[in-house]
């Protein structure tokens, strides 16, 4: 499994992972920034808010109820198909690879 990370300013940083491992903590552990996770994981907080890329989308799981309504809190500009929250998303389980854009802010 694989996460590779954009971000705004046009670095990026890719991760192999040796198991299955939400974006969100998987970007704490390895210091990427602009991922916070304040509430550790339990879509509550919205600041892990990622933008997948187009060629990832179609093999996103669905999203929860509960990512749904906390996406409407996010600090960046909502996109409707590529807004998520990264502790919902697990690669390695959900998908084999996925490439992010980190917004500007999450706060
Ligand atoms: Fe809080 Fe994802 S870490 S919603």
């Amino acid at each position: 499994p694989r996460i590779t990370y954009h971000q705004p300013q046009g670095s990026q940083q890719t991760i192999e992972l040796d198991e299955p491992a939400p974006l969100m903590q998987t970007a704490l552990r390895n210091g990427v920034p602009g991922i916070v996770g304040e509430c550790g994981g339990q879509a509550m907080c919205a600041t892990c808010h990622v933008y997948v890329r187009e060629d990832y989308l179609d093999q996103l799981p669905e999203k929860s109820e509960d990512e749904e309504e906390m996406l409407e809190e996010v600090a960046s500009p909502f996109d409707e198909r590529r807004s998520r929250l990264g502790c919902q998303i697990t690669i390695g389980e959900d998908l084999e690879e996925i490439e992010v854009d980190v917004p500007e802010s999450q706060v």
